[in-house]
């Protein structure tokens, strides 16, 4: 039988078929199988002669423990969240939306390398390097004696980086790479697949650190096959709102090391700028005393930050209230205004309510709950929140407040920035008295004591 030179591939999920559909039956994503030519591989993989000898498995006390080799960029956060450092030989993606500022992180990255005496290439595949020479310039680092190339032949950069032996090897989106010997067009399945494989390879066999950029498609994933997370040791993902400066990178993959670590940063005008202390960044330019405002600690990584909450509620012009939500799940709005009208005899279905997280900060952390609805509360009952009041908790359907991780540590990193009040769910605190003198912590059960003590009872 002759078998066609060519198949089609899922773009989104890397399914192949042999004839063209149009609806992947392995993710249901639609319209998304294009022609691919079939990989030069695949013929033959049924035909492979017999293993020769038997493998011989080790001893684990017979392998030698060396301890990694870390290259260290001076970014805090960034060796922070790659776990202490790049390793040797590893294979790191860092992905994120357009214009977020991976290019502008990488290259940082690049000059702070080589900067320390290390010998980093910079290789990319959407920009001139004249145009990367005036972002190193931008970045305060124009001087240095960095290697640039624009380039998108993997074949040959790999080549060019083989006979250079860089300690790290940077490529500029892995999906305007192509690897000749694929038909494929650069960004296809077919190609990002490939042109990985090749670098894993190459990273692999070189002991050279590769940094690779990803793009990310509009639901948030790594635009190509979900392979390619599989396939790397560390998979970085560069997250924030674009009309805000602030970012923050996570580790959401890390053979090498933790993934709790987070590290935030702040766009400035000459590039991206480390935020230390990152607790109270949220809280800038708020007003203390109004209505509908509550402060809640998230975590980021292991490291609790301090959020605004907004809500508002007005009274619905036509039949069927409205709810949006911004930065915070629609549904658990829905959810806790049912809670509140059940377990708290508010009347809330003639009105429409809208939910902030101020800042473009996304708290998707189930502690956000409590503050969320006590943001409903208090703007329903036009009564703010004493000063320097915190809450986090979970709210359950029974109106309960759940637990949640860490709660001492978002008190303490509080109590830290002058926050004295505290609306916490019930559960004994591992820390000492001494470390909050001042502070008056109510640990709420439900969500109607919690509610009672941040803004009293209803008659109030
Ligand atoms: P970039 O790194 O090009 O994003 P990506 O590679 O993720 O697509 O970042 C682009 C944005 O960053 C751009 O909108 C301008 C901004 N920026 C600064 O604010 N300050 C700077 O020093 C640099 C280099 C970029
Ligand atoms: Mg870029």
């Amino acid at each position: 039988m002759v078998k066609s030179k060519y198949h089609y591939v899922c773009q989104s999920c890397g399914y192949s078929s042999p004839k063209w559909l149009g609806r992947c039956p392995e993710c249901g994503a639609w319209d998304s199988l294009t022609e691919e030519a079939q990989p030069l591989a695949a013929a033959s993989r049924s035909y492979l002669p017999a293993a020769q000898g038997v493998l011989e498995p080790k001893k684990l006390s017979g392998i030698a423990q060396q301890e990694v080799g870390r290259l260290t960029s001076g970014i805090r956060e960034l060796d922070r969240v790659l776990g202490g450092g790049l390793v040797r030989g590893s294979l790191v993606l860092l992905g994120g939306s357009p214009g977020i500022g991976k290019s502008t992180i990488l290259l940082d990255a690049a000059l702070c390398y080589s900067k320390k005496g290390l010998k980093p290439l910079y290789v990319s595949g959407e920009e001139s390097e004249e145009q990367t020479a005036l972002r190193a310039k931008r970045l305060g680092g124009g001087q240095a004696e960095l290697a640039i190339l624009t380039a998108t032949d993997l074949n040959a950069i790999l080549q060019t980086a083989q006979k250079m032996k860089p300690d790290i090897l940077i490529i500029d989106s892995i999906q305007t790479m192509y690897w000749p010997a694929l038909a494929a067009g650069a960004g296809s399945v077919g190609q990002v697949r490939e042109c990985t494989a090749q670098l894993l390879q190459f990273a692999k066999t070189t002991n050279i650190a590769c940094l690779l950029i990803g793009h990310v498609t509009k639901d948030g994933t790594i635009a190509g096959p979900r392979l390619l997370e599989h396939m790397v040791d560390v998979v970085l993902q560069f997250d924030g709102d674009r009309s805000y400066n602030f970012r923050i990178l996570r580790a959401l993959k890390n053979r090498f090391g933790s993934t709790q670590e987070s590290g935030i940063f702040s766009m400035e005008a000459g590039g991206l700028k480390e935020v230390a202390n990152p607790a109270g960044l949220f809280l800038e330019n708020r007003r203390e005393g109004v209505s509908g405002s509550t402060i809640g600690a998230l975590l980021e990584g292991n490291r609790p930050i301090l959020a605004e909450f907004q809500a508002l509620l007005a009274k619905t012009p036509y039949g069927l209230p409205r709810r949006t939500a911004v930065g915070f799940d629609y549904n658990r709005v829905n959810l806790l205004i049912a809670v509140l009208e059940r377990h708290l005899n508010l009347d809330l279905g003639s009105y429409d309510a809208y939910v902030n997280v101020v800042g473009g900060l996304k708290a998707a952390e189930p502690a956000a709950d409590l503050p969320v609805a006590a943001a409903l509360v208090s703007s329903y009952r036009s009564k703010s929140l004493p000063a320097l009041t915190l809450l986090f908790g979970e709210v359950g359907l029974t109106g309960e407040v759940r637990k949640v991780a860490e709660p001492e540590r978002r008190i303490l990193e509080a109590y830290a920035l002058g926050f004295r009040n505290f609306i916490v769910p019930k559960g004994r605190l591992q820390m000492r008295r001494e470390q909050v003198t001042e502070a008056r912590i109510y640990q709420a059960g439900t969500l109607a004591e919690a509610i009672g003590a941040a803004l009293g009872s209803k008659d109030k």
